[in-house]
């Protein structure tokens, strides 16, 4: 009887900590089930920068639909002259709302080949 008096009370403590636990797991960090760097650039690009930027860097799916966390369309030529690599890395490595941090993936100069090998690149083709 007493147990289930207590029941309720237990219960209502015990809620809050378990929608905190849930809500931390789905806002959970992104990048956390990537795998790490492993040199290949271009192999990199397509399976963990391509999901949100898209294989072209474009931020569209290969129908040309938009993807929703897209952030900025590499192929800008105009927009992304104005950006500077020095940014870039940074964001790469730290993160910026939606995008995930990298700095537990790769290195600086790793970052630095990205944007020299793959999102410079996006843009000088247009
Ligand atoms: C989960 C989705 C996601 C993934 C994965 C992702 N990004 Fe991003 N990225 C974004 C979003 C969203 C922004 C825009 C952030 C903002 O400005 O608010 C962005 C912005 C950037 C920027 C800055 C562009 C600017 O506004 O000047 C760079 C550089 C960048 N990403 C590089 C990369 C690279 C390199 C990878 C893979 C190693 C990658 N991103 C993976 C979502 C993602």
């Amino acid at each position: 009887m007493a147990n289930l008096t207590l029941l309720p009370r237990r219960l209502s403590l015990l809620l809050p900590a378990l929608l905190l636990a849930g809500s931390s797991l789905v806002a959970g960090d992104p990048a956390k089930d990537l795998p790490k760097f492993d040199g290949d650039i271009q192999k990199y690009w397509t399976n963990a920068c391509a999901r949100c930027h898209g294989v072209n860097g474009n931020g569209r799916d290969n129908n040309g639909t938009p993807l929703p966390d897209a952030g900025f369309d590499f192929t800008d030529s105009r927009k992304a002259n104005r950006k500077k690599d020095a940014d870039w890395v940074k964001i790469t490595l730290q993160g910026k709302d939606k995008m995930p941090a990298f700095k537990d993936k790769m290195t600086e100069a790793d970052a630095q080949r990205f944007v020299t090998e793959i999102l410079r690149k996006f843009a000088a083709r247009h």
